[in-house]
């Protein structure tokens, strides 16, 4: 499968960090953001890859990452966001790199501790639709948040003021070819974005949308809090496998 990761984005939240760099070329602990995504397809095998991105510095993505050889990759490619479309825009820019197949997307500040690797093959078996990773977390207002009924989710609502369940929407999402066109049917919401949460309602509407629940940590990076907490769980994870 061909892995898609968005790395737009004026990272507003982290000023004055982001002032001159991109968000996802931020240190965590010892590693630019940028690599943790890429190492969880890698260790998935997904070695194909499209990276999205746009904004300050999109130009140092090819410095860093080149043709993607030395971090694992087969192949990446780079495709340039202009503006602040959100999430499912840019998720739009891949259709071509995609081809009609199936992808797993990644938002390329979430970081997270378990190996993707078992969900990307039981969506290879998925005959259609989607497939979504759920997290329990203490906050889920910043997030999409899925409401259930028994073991089925009924419903998902982005940065519920009440939420109905304590499980967030991670950043990592599969998707058949037909996302694309769902991609299209969308309007902008509040803020003004394409919202990838409308994306996954309409697979939800039609039967098709499935989801597993993370295991070990995640944590995006885009707020000095989730950063900071980012950090400390990769130096954690290496004082760990130190002693
Ligand atoms: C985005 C999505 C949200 C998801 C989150 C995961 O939010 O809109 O549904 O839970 O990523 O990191 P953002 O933080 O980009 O506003």
């Amino acid at each position: 499968m061909k892995g898609v990761i968005l790395a737009g984005g004026l990272g507003s939240r982290l000023y004055p960090l982001t002032k001159v760099t991109n968000k996802h070329l931020l240190p965590v602990y010892d590693r630019p953001m940028i690599y943790y995504p890429i190492q969880t397809l890698v260790k998935a095998g997904v070695k194909e890859v499209m990276l999205v991105t746009g904004g300050n510095s999109a130009g140092e993505f090819l410095r860093l990452l080149g043709n993607g050889k030395k971090i694992g990759l087969d192949h990446i490619h780079y495709a340039y966001q202009d503006g602040e479309g959100g999430i499912a825009a840019a998720l739009g820019l891949a259709e071509h790199f995609a081809d009609g197949d199936k992808i797993v997307v990644v938002l390329g500040d979430n970081i997270i501790e378990d190996d993707i690797g078992p969900s990307v093959r039981r969506f290879q078996k998925q005959p259609q639709g989607a497939r979504i990773l759920l997290k329990k977390v203490p906050d889920p207002q910043r997030f999409g948040v899925a409401a259930f009924k028994g073991k089925k989710i009924t419903g998902i609502e982005e940065k519920p003021v009440k939420p109905k369940s304590s499980y967030a929407v991670t950043g990592f999402y599969m998707y058949d070819g037909r996302v694309f066109d769902i991609v299209r049917t969308l309007k902008p919401s509040r803020r003004n974005e394409l919202e990838i949460t409308d994306v996954n309602n309409h697979y939800l509407r039609r039967g098709l949308l499935e989801y597993d629940m993370l295991k070990g940590y995640w944590t995006d990076a885009g707020t000095f809090e989730s950063l900071f907490r980012a950090s400390t769980l990769i130096a954690r994870k290496k004082a760990r496998q130190k002693s």
